[in-house]
């Protein structure tokens, strides 16, 4: 896959990234099925294929259970390889969820997911919202603090992952990325993905597959066509455990890319 530009970071990715909610928790999620966390062997062959297919991209958060621990011990010397995209702001604890947008969790999180992914640089840190997003830009230390740890270099990028409109225009005027929501259902936030377009900001797409609602070849086609053909678009994470549809979901991308040239 031929990599893009992450608006003006200056860092390229594959327009197809990894989500990794499913390699380290499987409690309070929204997904269609239960399922069961892979082991240590199926998370690696994962990694291995997602390399192989030219995906570059990882998003992971410390929201996500295990994800990050597993991430930092499976991916080793090559970590190098990868964009890794975290977050800050959700706690996820005993089976729970609650936020802390101050400028000192705000940093600590980021210290801890640096010792956790075993890594002295995180590719880029969103802000992982709680749908309040205008608050916590305008009245909480969250973007102070992240804008700190990209003077210090421990950060290479911020942004936001948002949940509002308005929330994601301001992300587009503040910071370098924004992780909106796009699909075949909702498309309320494409005034976002223009801007930042217009503005030179990455754009990252969630939920594209409206979280494992949509079935099928034909259907996951038409949801890469819907979204890549919006403006901007510099990668669309979807999470997945199945090798499977690993592969399908890139060689649909593919198809569909390159019936745009
Ligand atoms: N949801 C959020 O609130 C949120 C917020 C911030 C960031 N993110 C990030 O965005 C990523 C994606 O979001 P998401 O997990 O909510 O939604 P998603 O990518 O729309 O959906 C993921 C679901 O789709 C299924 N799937 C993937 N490819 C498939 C295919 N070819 N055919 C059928 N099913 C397929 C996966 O199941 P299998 O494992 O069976 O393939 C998984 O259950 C997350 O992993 C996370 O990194 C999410």
């Amino acid at each position: 896959m031929e990599l893009r530009s992450l608006g003006s970071t200056g860092i390229k990715v594959s327009p197809l990234g990894l989500g990794t909610v499913k390699l380290g928790r499987n409690q309070q999620v929204k997904y269609p099925s239960a399922f069961t966390l892979p082991d240590d062997g199926q998370v690696l062959g994962l990694l291995d294929l997602a390399r192989e297919l030219g995906i570059n991209l990882l998003d992971t958060a410390p929201a996500y259970g295990s994800s990050q621990q597993r991430l930092g011990r499976l991916l080793g010397a090559r970590r190098k390889e990868w964009v890794i995209v975290s977050k800050v702001g959700e706690i996820f604890e005993n089976g729970e969820s609650h936020f802390d947008f101050s400028f000192e969790h705000t940093v600590s999180t980021v210290e801890q997911s640096l010792l956790t992914l075993n890594t002295d640089y995180l590719d880029c840190v969103l802000i992982h919202s709680d749908g309040d997003d205008l608050r916590i830009l305008e009245h909480e230390g969250a973007l102070d603090a992240l804008r700190e740890l990209k003077r210090r270099g421990l950060v290479r990028c911020h942004g936001m992952s948002s949940k509002t409109v308005e929330g994601g225009l301001r992300v587009v005027q503040e910071m370098d990325v924004v992780m909106a929501t796009c699909n075949l259902d909702y498309n309320d936030e494409l005034p976002v993905l223009e801007a930042a377009q217009a503005q030179g900001k990455g754009v990252l797409i969630k939920k594209g597959l409206m979280s494992g609602h949509v079935q099928g070849q034909s259907a996951v086609r038409d949801s890469f066509a819907h979204i890549f053909s919006q403006p901007g678009v510099s990668s669309m994470i979807v999470g997945t455990i199945n090798p499977v549809h690993l592969r399908d979901n890139v060689s649909l991308l593919e198809q569909v890319l390159r019936g745009f040239t």
